[in-house]
Parts: C-alpha cells; structure tokens; sequence
C-alpha cells in the first residue's frame, strides 16, 4: 500500500493537513533536543520519505538514521537527504524486528507508523529494545479530537472528505479509506499511555495536538 502511494506521499500530506504536518513533527524534534541536546543517535522508525528524520537531524544536529520497510518510501528519503550533513543513513527494516542490537540509540522516533503496525504492543518492545537505558522515546500518532463540536466535524472531514481527495490524487483509494479506518482502531490517547507504561516505559505523558487529531507521547526506558 505505501509503495503504491509513495511518490504523491508527500504532497497529499501537506495538502490534506493543511501543512500542520509539518509543526507537529517540528515539536517532536524539540522535544528529542530537549532531552539529548545535540549528542547521541536517534533511531527514526518508519521514516517513510525522510520527512522527520531530516527535521530531527536539522533541529537536533544530532545523528540520525532512518529506517522503513518499504523501499519505494526510503528511495524518496534518500534523494531528500542525500545532501544532509551529517549523512542519513536509510535502513531498510521490519519495525516488527528492527536490524539493530539491544541499546543502540539514545532516542527513538516514530511518527504516525505505530498504527500502522500489525502489532502495536510488540512494536513498542521492539523500539524499547534497541533503546540505551535512560532513553527517549516519541511517537507521534493520528489521535482521538477532545472538543465534541470540532471533534463532529474533523471526523466528517476525515472519513469523507479525506478519503475522496486522497484516492482521487493518489491513485490508491483504500489507501486512502485505510487511513480513518486505521486511526479508529488505534489506541486513544489514554489507553496509548498504558500500553507504554505496560511495555515497561517510564515517565510516559502525551500531549494532544491540534485538538487531539494526533497526540505526542514521549517516554523513557528505565536506567
Ligand atoms: C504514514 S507513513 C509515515 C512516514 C513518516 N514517518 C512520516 O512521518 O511521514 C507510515 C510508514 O510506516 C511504514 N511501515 C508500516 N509498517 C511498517 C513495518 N512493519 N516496518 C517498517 N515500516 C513500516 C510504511 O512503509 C510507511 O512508510
């Protein structure tokens, strides 16, 4: 599915959202400067296009690799950060069993990807392994809209609006329906939290973006 739509990915993103993709995924990056400054590795799971781990790597100047399991995905990420330095390498990876050791990274990024996996519950032991103890973790997901009157429309506009912009743009029209139908599967913003604290993060909080149509949730792997 994300090989069929990978080359209108981008543009139906920043379309559809209203380029407020782009702040959200800004605010994860501060929040990784804010616990590692510019030192360590950031490991971006599900990078997609690129488009987080060149904003990780722009903010935090630290080092950053990416990794997905689509390889139509990474060839775009790869002609956009081919000038990055320092160099992002791109790892083609299940987020399911990640091509790393235990305790590799310092911080571990993954945006709007943990919905997507078959497993959402093992996909966060899987981060949390290749995480150095003390480490950070982000994952930056569709969420639940808390204000009723806002939380009615956004959902017109995300399961009809969406789906007919994105299928007819993108040529791929379940792509496009699997994305509402995805995100009403997916955990809301509480129970995400418990399932991070019952994979063993600590210190686990979100916070809503744009009126919770996606949330921020940051933890830490015990030292
Ligand atoms: C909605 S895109 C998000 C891409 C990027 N992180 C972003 O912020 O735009 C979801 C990505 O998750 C990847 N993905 C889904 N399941 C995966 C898995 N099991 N292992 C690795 N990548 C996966 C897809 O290939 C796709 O690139």
């Amino acid at each position: 599915m994300f090989a069929a739509i990978a080359g209108r990915y981008d543009l139906l993103n920043h379309l559809l959202s209203g380029h407020i993709d782009k702040s959200w995924r800004r605010l994860v990056a501060r929040r990784v400067r804010e616990r590692l400054g510019s030192t360590g590795f950031i490991l971006d799971v599900a990078c997609g296009t690129g488009d987080l781990s060149l904003t990780l790597s722009e903010t935090t100047g630290a080092r950053v690799v990416g990794t997905d399991f689509c390889r139509p995905m990474l060839e775009i990420a790869a002609r956009k950060t081919a000038k990055r330095e320092p160099h992002i390498p791109l790892i083609e990876g299940d987020a399911l069993r990640l091509p790393f050791r235990d305790c590799s990274f310092e911080a571990v990024t993954i945006a709007f990807g943990l919905r997507n996996l078959s497993n959402v519950e093992r996909g966060l032991v899987e981060l949390l392994r290749v995480l150095k103890p003390g480490g950070y973790v982000a994952v930056l997901e569709f969420s639940k809209p808390v204000v009723p009157g806002f939380r009615f429309l956004f959902n017109v506009y995300f399961t009809r609006v969406l789906p007919f912009f994105g299928g007819l743009i993108s040529g791929s029209k379940s792509a496009y329906q699997y994305l509402p139908d995805s995100v009403t599967r997916f955990p809301d913003q509480k129970e995400l939290s418990v399932l991070m604290g019952k994979v063993g993060l600590e210190s686990v909080k979100y916070q809503n973006l744009t009126g919770g149509i996606a949330a921020l949730h940051t933890g830490k792997r015990p030292k």
